[in-house]
């Protein structure tokens, strides 16, 4: 591939949407190639995943805030991303805030993926609130990363049913089956430059 499209996954947990992307990028189904894995949690299996998969990937320390990284770590953050020479940030299970220096580097190209139909139920643990709230259908949603939190204008969704036996656990891996099939199809739709944003509406370009 010449030039090809570079992605960059930052991710705090077990990288299984990671692998779901690189084993669509090594399948040929997304013309691309991921170029670095970073995360702020030195023990996070999508590290291993992407070492297995000769990928470079870095811990990154993220300094003293629980929710958001710290100055130094934002600025580390954006580097190696730099450096890497990324076209689009993938967030795959990362646990913090991204603020302002870090969204102004990289405007309009980064992406996430939330396990809930949003607008419903953005922030932690979305499919426990799922589960509180009684909905009979939840999902996953991939969006476009703005200032807010999982605000940004939605790419793709897919729907996941809430059975009556659900637990936490069971409806989150119900809903990580979901993730594993839309985000590589979004990050590929991207990847071939398939889509555009007008406003909030995120729609297939005209050719
Ligand atoms: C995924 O379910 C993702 O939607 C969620 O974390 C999990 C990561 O799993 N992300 C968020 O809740 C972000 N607010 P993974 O590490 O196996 O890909």
């Amino acid at each position: 591939m010449n030039n090809p499209f570079r992605i960059g996954v930052l991710g705090s947990g077990k990288g299984s949407n990671f692998v779901a992307i690189a084993d669509a990028v090594a399948a040929g189904k997304i013309p691309a190639q991921v170029a670095i894995v970073l995360s702020d949690v030195e023990s996070a299996g999508i590290l291993t995943h992407a070492r297995e998969r000769k990928i470079p990937a870095q811990f990154i320390p993220p300094g003293k805030f629980r929710t958001k990284l710290d100055e130094d770590a934002e600025r580390e953050f954006v580097k190696q991303l730099q450096e890497s020479k990324v076209d689009l940030i993938v967030l795959a299970g990362f646990m913090r805030v991204l603020k302002g220096d870090f969204l102004r580097a990289f405007e309009g190209r980064i992406v996430n993926v939330h396990p809930s139909l949003l607008p419903s139920f953005p922030g932690l643990e979305a499919w426990k609130q799922a589960l509180d709230h009684g909905v009979k259908v939840t999902g996953c949603t991939v969006h476009f990363v703005d200032a807010g939190v999982d605000s940004g204008a939605i790419i793709g969704q897919q729907t996941v049913p809430v059975l009556d036996n659900d637990t936490a656990e069971s409806l989150h891996a119900r809903i990580h089956v979901a993730e594993h099939e839309l985000y590589p199809q979004c990050v590929a739709a991207i990847a071939r430059g398939e889509i555009s944003v007008v406003g909030r509406r995120v729609i297939a370009k005209k050719s």
